[in-house]
């Protein structure tokens, strides 16, 4: 039987487009992980659509001067046609408005009422008096009671990260009427996450769930079980999932006191998953229950760091309090991509807009996607550049794979008049992957089934950028047969040998069609049409050519005709990219002005300390590391307890940051640590280190970022 899998990706919020953080953190590697579990023939479903609902698409509307309806139907049109141009393959883009999804989440609300997960509780809650309405979540901002950003929302603040409720914030203000709110009670079901503490500690830790091994801890990323403990030793806490709302699914109406009360986002967005599974099963005649309830379906949510305890803890809770439905069996989120040095941001427009960048480089998309799978942030955050853009381009994809591909079909079409040699497989040739190395035409083979499968695996354990560098190693070898062997100088001297190389190179040619088409699935139809073979249709093609190599068989047969030569990449010359970055720098210096006029800054600087000798200096160990875990210090308001690795051992540092980052935006960062700090005792706990962080004028610490991913454990002088 095939083995079955559900793939979700987060639902984009329709209030915005998709900028390349969203498309590296959950699109691209779902799509990877899902075109490859086609291609080996698995029966696999990806789904995904709008998340319609929130209080950010309200804001927009009124600021707009539209309703909320507008603003949905324009971004889901938008985010749908971007997801298709970028080849983002979804079995099914739904959108949250659709009634089948209002419908499905009200049933999740019933069936968990009648099992008794929720409580119904008053609390005070904001209420605007003049707009007569309640503020929760971006109905609200005020000054964040973390970083004093005087701009947070009534749930998060986009500054540093940190969740809020809106109670939180200093000097609340309404976003609808500037006016200043009064608290007033209302009533909202809260689910008791409390009660499901234990379980979800067990799952989450053991992979085991009533003596049922559902996975094992060992798959799932650091980080992603780091945050999780983080929250979990914090003790879950009973959640609101309503809202004083107007826009959103209703709470059921025949529920009593439901009136003007609607769904809060997470018994609403990720029920979407389900909703566009049932939606798809429709249109194709399946039964989607098969994906959603059966144990041998294996559910995987792709998703960024921002919602990893929405996706381990709640969800999961909500899908077990249900009691019918399979829990994920890993959730392999990303952490964040930065752009040029900062961290990407909608509202400040610091971005590179995919929908932009398909209409600016129309043809190229996969030159975008191989850069965003090189710069995945899989296991911490990482940096776009339009430099560097440039350079996976012009010295990889043109050099290496397209000059590989042009080199054998041109010499194929010159030598043979387009037709794939026969050949003596007993011929030696030097082999492409060792220079000195003969190969045999069997051994070159049985080396492309082995790399497939070290590809493979590492797509099975969603390490992209391992399976695109070994994709990348397979054409440098290809490149490296022809380089080593010289066709072009024995080809009148030594026709047979040159049939081998010739033959050889065009398997390399065929095995990468196949190979790259998760990662540049563009291409790969380009090169299938170059090598004169069937278009790819995700069904099995992998699993097939696994098969032939394994058996030492050709993947591209002695006769067959070949199509004609095309180029597969092309160099992005200087001026390209410097329009980019100009483009970059005026927004930067928009957001500059404006900062200015909010904000005059005057920076009161430190004076400079007493100098020292370069000896003084040289004394102390500095290195990189990254943070794997996080949790607050028993009454301590300052200090974070901290595991960092660095590389040649983990360390215990204590960290006098809690008033500026919470655990949970901490773990997965890369930092510098002063590594031969005498330990020190602090609150109970000793501190091996000490983290360096950047001191503004204000007192606000910053962690000291990479430009670039940083191995653990290099020294900084
Ligand atoms: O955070 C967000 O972007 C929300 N739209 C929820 C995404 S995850 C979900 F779909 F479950
Ligand atoms: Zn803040």
């Amino acid at each position: 039987m095939k083995k079955r899998y559900l793939v979700t990706a987060a639902l984009p919020y329709a209030n915005g487009p998709l900028h390349i953080g969203h498309l590296a953190g959950a699109y691209l590697p779902a799509d990877i992980y899902v075109r490859y579990l086609r291609l080996m023939g698995r029966d696999v479903v990806f789904v995904c659509g709008s998340d319609e609902h929130g209080a950010a698409i309200t804001v927009k509307a009124r600021k707009e001067g539209t309703t909320p309806q507008a603003i949905v139907d324009k971004y889901h049109a938008i985010l749908r046609d971007t997801f298709e141009k970028i080849g983002i393959s979804f079995d099914i883009y739904h959108r949250t408005s659709a009634p089948i999804h209002h419908a499905t989440s009200q049933d999740f609300f019933r069936k968990l009422n009648k099992n008794g997960e929720f409580i119904e509780e008053t609390t005070e809650q904001y209420y605007d008096e003049t707009a007569g309405q309640f503020l929760a979540d971006r109905y609200i901002v005020g000054t964040c009671p973390v970083c004093a950003n005087p701009e947070a929302y009534g749930d998060q603040c986009e500054r540093c990260g940190s969740t809020l409720s809106p109670t939180d914030l200093i000097e609340p203000k309404s976003m609808l009427s500037g006016s200043v709110p009064v608290k007033r009670p209302t009533k909202h079901w809260f689910l008791r996450l409390d009660k499901h503490e234990a379980w979800l500690r067990e799952w989450i830790n053991t992979g085991k769930v009533d003596g049922k091994q559902l996975h094992h801890p060992a798959d799932w990323k650091n980080h992603v079980l780091g945050q999780c403990n983080s929250w979990l030793d914090q003790g879950l806490q009973p959640r609101a999932m309503t809202r004083d709302l107007e826009w959103g699914v209703d709470v059921p109406p025949e529920i009593p006191g439901s009136e003007g009360k609607k769904l809060y986002v997470w018994l609403d967005a990720p029920i979407g998953y389900i909703s566009a599974t049932k939606q798809w099963a429709q249109d194709h005649g399946k039964n989607w229950e098969l994906y959603w309830k059966n144990p041998d379906t294996r559910l995987v949510h792709f998703i960024g760091k921002d919602n990893i305890v929405f996706h381990c803890l709640i969800f999961p809770a909500i899908l077990k309090a249900h009691g019918d439905f399979i829990l994920p069996v890993n959730v392999p989120a990303n952490q964040f991509l930065n752009l040029e040095g900062r961290k990407l941001s909608t509202s400040k427009n610091w971005a590179v807009w995919v929908h932009e960048y398909c209409a600016e480089f129309a043809g190229q998309e996969d030159a975008l996607r191989y850069n965003m799978i090189k710069k995945m942030p899989e296991q911490s955050d990482s940096e776009f550049t339009w430099k560097g853009f440039q350079e996976t381009n012009n010295n990889e994809l043109v050099n290496n794979l397209a000059n590989f591909v042009n080199r054998v079909l041109v010499l194929s079409h010159k030598y043979y008049g387009g037709i794939v040699p026969s050949v003596n497989p007993d011929l030696p040739v030097k082999s492409g992957w060792e220079a000195d190395k003969a190969g045999q035409y069997n051994e070159e083979l049985a080396t492309l089934h082995k790399k497939l499968e070290e590809m493979n695996a590492h797509i099975e354990h969603f390490n992209f950028r391992e399976a695109l560098r070994v994709v990348m190693e397979i054409s440098g070898a290809g490149n490296a047969l022809l380089q080593f062997n010289e066709p072009w100088k024995m080809e009148k001297t030594d026709p047979d040998t040159v049939r081998v190389v010739m033959n050889l190179s065009l398997q390399f040619v065929a095995v990468l069609s196949v190979a790259i088409r998760p990662f540049l699935p563009f291409s790969a139809a380009r090169l299938r049409n170059m090598l004169g073979l069937p278009a790819l249709h995700d069904n099995g093609e992998l699993l097939d050519i696994l098969n032939e190599l394994v058996e030492g068989n050709p993947i591209v047969q002695p006769n067959h005709a070949l199509g004609q030569p095309e180029h597969l990449f092309s160099r992005i010359p200087d001026e390209v990219i410097q329009k980019q970055i100009d483009k970059l720098n005026a927004t930067d210096l928009a957001n500059q002005a404006t900062t200015r006029e909010d904000h005059p800054a005057t920076i009161n600087y430190k004076p400079v300390k007493e100098t020292i000798q370069y000896d003084d200096f040289s004394k102390l160990d500095i290195r990189t590391g990254t943070i794997l875990t996080a949790e607050k210090v028993e009454k301590s308001k300052k200090l974070l307890k901290l595991s960092v690795d660095l590389g040649f051992e983990t360390r215990t540092i204590l960290s006098g940051i809690a008033e500026h980052y919470t655990p949970e935006e901490v773990i997965g960062r890369q930092v510098i640590v002063l590594a031969n700090l005498a330990p020190r005792v602090m609150m109970g706990s000793e501190s091996a280190g000490m983290i360096l962080m950047a001191e503004d004028a204000d007192g606000k610490l910053s962690f000291v970022s990479p430009a670039a991913d940083w191995p653990n454990g290099m020294g900084v002088s």
